[in-house]
């Protein structure tokens, strides 16, 4: 009987300390998941960035830039900011608010902060910000970054109270283990490559190939397209752009520029709206979208369709 019983006892004791050695494990992954993502979080980069206050003769090109390069998808139509997603406890991502402050700022400074941000992917408090594809617009000219701060210099202050963005727990085991590519901009971006001072001009195939860099980012480096590393696993893959019948080989330039303006395929289907940016798109020119045509159809062929990359709807 008795030895039965503190078998027993001994038994409930050696799980005991199972429970606690295992709670004390997982307190150990929590604490180390969360220090080295507020490492990164918290990085605090010095990148110099010396402009002189914008020219407004650039303010008109400016308005186009940010209509047409989807600033304002995740910026708000107004630009006064947005919450982009809001799905605790991965993550809450809100677009900042790039009116003016009311309090004034120096129009010099402000085209320094826009620099930084879109160039090498910090906020003004010089720390690497979220979700700001600007692995894609690194490759904007430095008069195209100086247009959209003329632009963005002449919006009315909007003053909407929004949330700070911020990382959860799961966002955060993902970040550290490597399974949140292109979250975080300033990592991948090379800084030093140097920037070009303006872009070819309008209408010319360089200027395409200039401006097709901002397709890049989900479409690929050799535009043939694919599962997209970002957008959830909802997300359909990227279009082949290529000029191969899995591609557009079959569109007329008068079918690419109705596809961006009208979100529609030549054969009637449409375009998701919500991972392919038709809508900013479309605001661009025509010559910049004949660019942008003559470009991609003078890119090496991929011959690769989606229809075998799932589709998870
Ligand atoms: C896919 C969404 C997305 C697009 C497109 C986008 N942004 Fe952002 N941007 C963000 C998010 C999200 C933040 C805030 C990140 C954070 O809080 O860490 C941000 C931050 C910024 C900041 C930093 C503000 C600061 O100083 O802290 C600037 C400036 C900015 N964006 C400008 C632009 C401009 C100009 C464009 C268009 C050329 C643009 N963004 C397009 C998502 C986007
Ligand atoms: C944020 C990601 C993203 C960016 C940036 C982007 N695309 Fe797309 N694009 C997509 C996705 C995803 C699809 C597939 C949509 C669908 O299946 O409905 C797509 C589809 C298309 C299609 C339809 C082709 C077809 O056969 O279905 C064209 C054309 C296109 N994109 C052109 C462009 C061009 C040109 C640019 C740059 C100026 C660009 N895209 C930038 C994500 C993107």
């Amino acid at each position: 009987m008795s030895t039965s019983a503190t078998g027993i006892k001994k038994a409930i004791r050696y799980f005991g300390f199972a429970v606690i050695g295992l709670l004390f494990l997982l307190a150990l992954v929590a604490v180390w998941i969360y220090l080295a993502s507020e490492s990164r979080l918290q990085k605090e980069y010095e990148f110099s960035a010396e402009v002189d206050a914008p020219r407004a003769a650039l303010i008109e090109r400016g308005r186009q830039l940010a209509m047409s390069r989807g600033c304002a998808d995740c910026h708000g139509d107004d630009f006064g900011g947005k919450i982009m997603l809001d799905e605790m406890p991965f993550a809450r991502v809100v677009g900042t608010n790039l009116t003016p402050p009311s309090a004034g700022i120096e129009p010099r400074v402000r085209h320094e902060q826009l620099y930084r941000a879109l160039r090498h992917g910090v906020g003004a408090d010089s720390k690497a910000l979220l979700l700001m594809p600007s692995g894609s617009f690194s490759k904007l000219s430095l008069e195209e970054i100086e247009a959209l701060s003329a632009y963005l210099n002449t919006l009315p202050s909007v003053d909407h109270a929004l949330p700070d963005s911020q990382m959860g727990p799961l966002g955060r085991a993902l970040l550290v283990t490597g399974k949140l590519k292109d979250f975080l901009s300033v990592e991948v971006i090379d800084h030093a490559k140097p920037v070009v001072a303006a872009p070819p001009p309008v209408g010319s195939i360089d200027y395409g190939r200039h401006a097709a860099q901002l397709c890049m980012g989900c479409h690929g480096a050799d535009f043939g397209g694919g599962p997209m590393t970002h957008g959830g696993p909802s997300a359909p893959p990227a279009a082949n752009l290529t000029p191969d019948v899995t591609g557009l080989a079959a569109w007329s330039e008068a079918d690419f520029i109705a596809s961006m303006r009208e979100g529609k395929r030549p054969d009637g289907s449409e375009i998701d709206g919500k991972y392919m940016p038709w809508r900013a798109i479309g605001q661009a020119s025509d010559d910049e979208l004949k660019s942008i045509y003559r470009y991609l159809q003078s890119v090496p062929s991929v011959h690769r369709s989606m229809k075998d990359a799932s589709r998870q709807d």
